[in-house]
């Protein structure tokens, strides 16, 4: 299927049913990805800082544990974006062990020429091998005698459900041979005011960045939602430990696609769910490793406990 197939049937399923509710997957166009560039500078918005202040702070113990014997490497990041805040980690790398190789995988051609630029300036004795699609389809194979660690970071984990990250964590560890591992870049659970500020910012960055999505759909599927009828609303919830995003239909209306060649209803009030940012305990990050055939083997916490990075493995046979 055609990446517009892909989205008007999620779509029509997605506003069909009782529950409306559309992926976060479908957030990140040209527009999209620029105001996440903006949501990642603002003051409520602690993760991206938190974790490049911990990639740096424990850098030295993060690539010792990566890699503690020096043995030709491969790390495959998922979501690499322009990689730059894995420029630290990656010189540390590269300056242990000059055999290290660094392959971004991404589905933004324009984020890895980017990278790549960057890199280029930046790192330019790094061995740089970027690859462009899906995760699991372009998951570049290990060469012989190579171990590969798996980079998942941002808390990119956290918009999957329970099940949702369990699945893609063994569809990860179904790449991985023993020896190999992953880093998580994980949010902790926090003071609950502290998280939903973090997606209710106070310059609405945020709320127009849910909007986007309406306006997206409007061009690539002729639909004609009007963005004034929606509100962003954003709530955590300390009970599961999962901030959620919706956008609440301001009255009752019909919004149609052309493309479809349908309409939906929208009750006043009616949401359509849009995001969930998991928050996790030490307690269930060491649970999801266990449940997904890991080995969990560090959990560097920043001072606060606000930001984590996990370090599993995949045991050795024997
Ligand atoms: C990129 C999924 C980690 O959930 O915090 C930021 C996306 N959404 N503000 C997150 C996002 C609203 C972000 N992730």
């Amino acid at each position: 299927m055609t990446e517009l197939e892909l989205l008007a049937q999620h779509v029509s399923e997605g506003l069909a049913a009782p529950q409306k509710a559309l992926s976060p997957a479908w957030f990140y166009d040209d527009e999209g990805s620029r105001l996440f560039q903006q949501i990642m500078a603002l003051p409520e918005y602690y993760l991206t800082r938190a974790e490049h202040a911990l990639l740096e702070a424990r850098g030295d113990e993060l690539a010792a544990l990566i890699d503690p014997a020096g043995q030709p490497l491969d790390l495959v990041e998922l979501g690499s974006g322009d990689g730059s805040k894995m420029l630290g980690l990656l010189g540390r790398l590269r300056a242990r062990n000059p055999g290290t190789v660094y392959r971004p995988v991404d589905l933004s051609e324009h984020a890895l020429t980017e990278l790549a630029r960057r890199f280029g300036e930046q790192l330019p004795e790094l061995t740089l091998a970027p690859v462009r699609g899906d995760y699991f389809n372009a998951w570049p194979p290990a060469g012989a005698g190579r171990r590969q660690v798996a980079l998942y970071m941002g808390s990119n984990l956290g918009n999957q459900d329970q099940p949702g990250a369990l699945s893609l964590l063994r569809r990860i560890r179904g790449k991985l041979r023993p020896g190999d591992a992953l880093v998580l870049g994980l949010d902790m659970v926090k003071d609950p005011r502290v998280i939903l500020a973090a997606y209710h910012d106070g310059q609405g960055v945020t709320a127009r960045f849910n909007l986007n999505l309406l306006a997206r759909l409007n061009r690539e599927l002729g639909m004609d939602f009007a963005l004034d009828r929606f509100a962003h609303y954003a709530c955590y919830n300390p009970l599961d430990g999962a901030a959620r995003s919706f956008l609440v239909s301001a009255l009752t209306q019909e919004v149609h696609s052309s493309h479809l060649g349908r309409s939906f209803h929208f009750a006043a009030g009616e949401t359509i769910y849009t995001e969930q940012s998991q928050k996790y305990t030490p307690a269930m990050v060491q649970a999801l490793a266990e449940q997904s055939g890991f080995e969990p083997a560090g959990l560097l916490l920043d001072e606060a406990g606000w930001y984590g990075l996990a370090f599993w493995r995949v045991a050795d046979k024997g």
